[in-house]
This record gives C-alpha cells, structure tokens and sequence, in this order.
C-alpha cells in the first residue's frame, strides 16, 4: 500500500469515526470511550502525513490544490483539538469542523489526482492482459 492510499484510508477511517461519535449518542449506540482516542491520534498523524506527501517536488506539478492538500487537514485537527481542550465548544463547532473535515479529503483527493495524472504510466505490454 502507498503512503497516499494510507492516508486515503486513514481519512475514510477519520469520517466512519466522526460520523459514529455525531450520529452515535441519537442512535443510541453506545461505543467504548477508549475508540475514541483513535480519531484525535490518527487526525495528528493525517495533518502530519499531507505535509510530508503533498511537499513540493520537482516532478509533481505545484497546483493551488496541492499547496491546500498540504495544509488544509490542520483547520479540522485546531478545531478538533480546541475542542478537546475544552477552549471552544458547541454545536456550530462541531459541524464546522465535520465540514472543514469533509473538505480536507475532497481537496486531498484531487492533489491525489493531479498527482497521478502528472506521473508517466506503466506501459502496458501487448499480450499482458
Ligand atoms: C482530517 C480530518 C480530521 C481531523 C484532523 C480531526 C480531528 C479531530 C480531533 C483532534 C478531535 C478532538 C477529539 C475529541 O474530542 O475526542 C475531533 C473530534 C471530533 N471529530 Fe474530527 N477530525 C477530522 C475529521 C472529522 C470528520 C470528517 C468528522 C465527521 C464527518 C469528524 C467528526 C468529529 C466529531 C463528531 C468530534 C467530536 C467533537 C466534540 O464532541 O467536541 N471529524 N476530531
């Protein structure tokens, strides 16, 4: 698995965990407090990780979308972390930061595409398929 497939699959694993805290308590699920150290832990390791991939280099085109890329996961995680100090708080708080959530990975997804679009491809041989 790719570096960028594992935070693809880092940030599906960020909203499934966001969604169940939201949606959790009016569905009536009751979940063990300690999962809920996962979505903190990982939202560090996403921020971390986009500013490391998305860097500038040489053969990867440095587009407005992948300067965001780089960037964009921090806006969630000082909302999220606010919130875990218990600096801020409220309902407002929490849908801004599930958007500025949900953001993050589709601007995310298209860096991952420019990115992919900007590599040569694999040349397919004649008879390989
Ligand atoms: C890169 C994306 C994200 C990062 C870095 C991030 C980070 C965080 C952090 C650090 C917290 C505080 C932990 C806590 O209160 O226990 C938090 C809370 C939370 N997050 Fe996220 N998160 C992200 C995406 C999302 C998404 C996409 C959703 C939902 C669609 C979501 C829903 C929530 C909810 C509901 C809370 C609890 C807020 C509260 O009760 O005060 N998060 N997040």
């Amino acid at each position: 698995m790719s570096p960028i497939s594992l935070l693809r699959a880092a940030l599906t694993v960020q909203v499934l965990l966001g969604l169940l805290r939201f949606l959790g308590p009016y569905a009536g699920v009751g979940i063990d407090k300690r999962i809920w150290v996962v979505h903190p832990v990982l939202g560090i390791t996403i921020a971390v990780g986009a500013i490391w991939l998305f860097r500038r280099r040489t053969d990867v085109p440095a587009t407005p979308a992948r300067t965001a890329a780089r960037f964009v996961a921090l806006a969630p995680l000082l909302l999220g972390l606010a919130s875990l100090a218990g600096v801020a708080s409220g309902l407002v708080l929490v849908l801004t930061h599930m958007g500025l959530g949900l953001a993050a990975i589709k601007i995310i997804d298209i860096a991952v595409e420019q990115q992919r679009a900007s590599q040569p491809q694999p040349a397919v041989l004649a008879g390989s398929a």
